[in-house]
């Protein structure tokens, strides 16, 4: 696996997730081989001028998966680091899903008032529709000065990313696909995409779906989250609603997600959904839980999925109580003893099941 320790908080948090990741495989009976990379982000522009290096995408070909601590340093422009690194990486090892699961944890209740569990799981378009790059801007600086931003929808790209969101209904036991749309407006894309919709849904006649306009749909999250199980999104519709479902769960903090590139021919990337928080970086207190989460979801892509539901599982008992939360959760944990906790907690529950085998073989 590669690993790209990222900005800011990026390599506090990523330190937690490769420790927890090497105890999963002691603990689960499986390899993992990590290999850092400094070579990409904002702090790598500063000292170099170029936000990733030109060989890095073919080193990390090479590798089954990536997890990734977040970019942007405050020094350098956020569009270049970006478009330089993730965004970069996302279309040129074409991972079209951005999975983002949003529950509340132990200790970390939803915010919204009334709600007792929150669980919606955003699928993403993750390599183009408004996010594509397409456009310019023309006329620079002068009073005629014009600027572009295309929107790339293909049908192709729409197809896939809707028939990832259908089987992971199937296989994650969620009844209901929402789509997010906006076709009352936007006059050529959002037809396309309901088009689309449309047609795939008529081929998981289990899976119930539902086509809501996205901003009635922003406002379902808050007042009916649990009338929600899979909502799939265009790229900026995705990103928006995602952070909505993430903070409505409990909190940014613990908000994973998984590029993927579900046919596998290119390296998916994992990655916590918050930012660098460059005001935090170095302290300590940075809370290591979404990027840790973000091993589960890689864990459970590679094929383990034990490993990654018992991480769920030690995390949810790390944030219930306090002193193993860290202050951003209310909490009186740095980074490690959060980190710490939540190993404990996986060897703990490995523990009596290792008794069991041995007793049994
Ligand atoms: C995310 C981030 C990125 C995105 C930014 C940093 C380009 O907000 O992963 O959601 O918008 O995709
Ligand atoms: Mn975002």
């Amino acid at each position: 696996m590669a690993v790209l320790p990222g900005d800011g908080i990026g390599p506090e948090v990523i330190a937690e997730a490769r420790t927890t990741l090497e105890l999963a495989a002691e603990l689960g009976g499986f390899a993992v081989e990590l290999e850092s990379f400094e070579q990409a982000g904002g702090e790598y522009l500063v000292r170099t001028g170029t936000p990733m290096a030109t060989e890095l995408p073919g080193r990390l070909r090479e590798f089954d998966a990536i997890l990734a601590g977040p970019f942007g340093d405050p020094r350098v422009d956020d569009a270049v680091v970006l478009w330089g690194t993730i965004l970069e990486l996302r279309q040129r090892f074409d991972q079209y899903v951005n999975l983002r699961p949003a529950r509340s944890l132990p200790g970390v209740p939803c915010r919204l008032r009334g709600v007792d569990e929150f669980d919606v799981v955003v699928v993403r378009e993750n390599t183009e529709g408004e996010y594509a790059g397409a456009g310019g801007r023309v006329h620079r600086a002068g009073e005629n000065e014009v600027a572009i931003e295309a929107s790339v929808f293909t049908r192709a790209g729409i197809e896939r990313v809707i028939r990832y969101a259908f089987d992971y209904a199937s296989t994650h036991g969620r009844r209901r696909v929402t789509s997010a749309t906006k076709s009352n407006a936007l006059r050529h894309a959002m037809p396309f995409w309901d088009e689309v919709f449309g047609a795939v849904a008529g081929e998981y006649p289990q899976i119930e779906s539902d086509s809501v306009l996205v901003d009635a749909l922003a406002a379902r999250v808050v007042s009916d989250p649990g009338s929600l199980e899979v909502i799939v999104a265009s790229n900026l519709f995705g990103d928006v609603l995602s952070d909505l479902t993430a903070a409505a769960s409990g909190s940014l903090g613990i908000a994973p997600s998984a590029n993927l590139d579900p046919s596998r021919a290119h390296p998916s990337l994992f990655q916590a959904v918050h930012g660098s928080a460059p005001d935090i970086a170095g302290r300590g207190v940075a809370n290591p839980v979404a990027e840790i989460l973000a091993v589960a979801l890689m864990l459970e892509f590679l094929g383990q999925a034990d490993s990654a539901a018992a991480i769920v599982d030690a995390v949810g008992q790390g944030t219930a109580a306090p002193a193993t939360r860290t202050p951003d959760l209310g909490g009186q944990a740095t980074t490690l003893e959060a980190g710490e906790a939540i190993r404990s907690a996986m060897v703990a529950s490995c523990a009596p099941r290792r008794r069991r085998a041995r007793a049994g073989s």
